[in-house]
């Protein structure tokens, strides 16, 4: 699929007293996201990071370029449960949360699989624990309303052939919180290819060099998903900054019961930390 790799608007609108969370901060499209939302003048940015070590190396950074906003360090680990939910709990001590970009996540050419939960390492952080976290968040993000969730994704093996796009959030209404999924683009700029195979990483990074995108391009689809685009995209996956349609499979009625099954399994693995919880908050707020 052809791609622009630049964003393709200049103007955005600056984030004047928001408060916003971005998971997975100390590398590649995170970190470099984090570094073009504070050009756009938010009260508070909070990086999620596994590392605090290296995280307030790199919100030191951002302190020094910006000293009025205030920049948060805030320990998440993806592969436990425990850690997501109580990184949710901290999140309910803030005034406010506007806006979430989900963007923490692996890849593995090896299958691990988490010591706290036994799932395979892929499916744990870049499913399991984001689909917890956006739920724990949506309360929140919804009494600050207008709220923003923005979950990084990929479009790898996706063929668009219908016309529906959108896939409707069942929890919350785009009045409240406009819910989005994005694909940066494919990098060999950022960490995501560091464990793959040496001869592997030669072909990715000639591939990347000659359709990838930069951090800083990739990064900037996060800002217009987040930031420039508003409640027309409540649903939407968005790639080469535009609406794109999900799996086909989504659109047809066997996959609307294997969303359904996906749905309850979720609920059933991540039920222990909170999830019933917020659904009931959603339900009533
Ligand atoms: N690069 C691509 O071609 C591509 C394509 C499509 C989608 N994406 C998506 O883009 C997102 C960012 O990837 P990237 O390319 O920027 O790679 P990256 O540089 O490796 O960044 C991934 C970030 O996620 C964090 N992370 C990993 N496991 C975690 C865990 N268990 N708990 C908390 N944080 C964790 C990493 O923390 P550490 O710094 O501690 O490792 C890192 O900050 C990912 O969700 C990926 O699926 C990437």
């Amino acid at each position: 699929m052809a791609r622009n790799q630049d964003r393709p608007f200049s103007a955005v609108q600056t984030l004047d007293g928001k408060t916003i969370l971005i998971t997975g901060a100390t590398s590649g499209f995170g970190a470099s996201c984090a570094r073009i939302l504070v050009t756009l003048h938010p009260a508070r940015l909070i990086l999620a990071v596994r590392s605090i070590e290296r995280g307030e190396q790199f919100a030191t950074e951002l302190r020094t370029a910006h000293p009025n906003i205030i920049v948060d360090v805030w320990i998440l680990d993806m592969l436990d449960y425990h850690s997501v939910q109580a990184l949710a709990q901290r999140c309910t001590t803030l005034p406010r949360l506007d806006i979430a970009i989900l963007n923490a996540g692996i890849n593995a050419f090896e299958p691990k699989y988490s010591k706290s939960t036994g799932h395979e390492e892929i499916l744990q952080v870049n499913y399991l624990s984001t689909a917890l976290l956006s739920i724990l968040l949506l309360p929140l993000l919804k009494s600050s309303k207008p709220g923003r969730l923005t979950i990084s994704g990929s479009a790898i093996g996706l063929h668009p052939k219908f016309p529906e796009r959108k896939i409707t959030p069942q929890l919350v209404k785009a009045d409240d919180v406009v819910v989005n999924n994005v694909d940066p683009g494919f990098s060999a700029m950022t960490g995501f290819s560091k464990d793959v195979p040496a001869a592997a990483k030669i072909v990715i990074g000639v591939l990347s060099a000659v359709m990838g995108r930069t951090a800083e391009q990739g990064a900037w689809t996060y800002v217009d998903a987040a930031v420039v685009k508003g409640k027309e995209s409540h649903g939407s996956f968005i790639v080469n900054w535009e609406n794109y349609p999900f799996h086909a499979l989504m659109y047809t009625e066997e996959g609307k019961k294997v969303m359904e099954q996906l749905w309850g399994e979720t609920i059933a693995d991540t039920g222990g930390y909170g999830v019933g919880q917020a659904l009931d908050d959603l339900s009533h707020a």
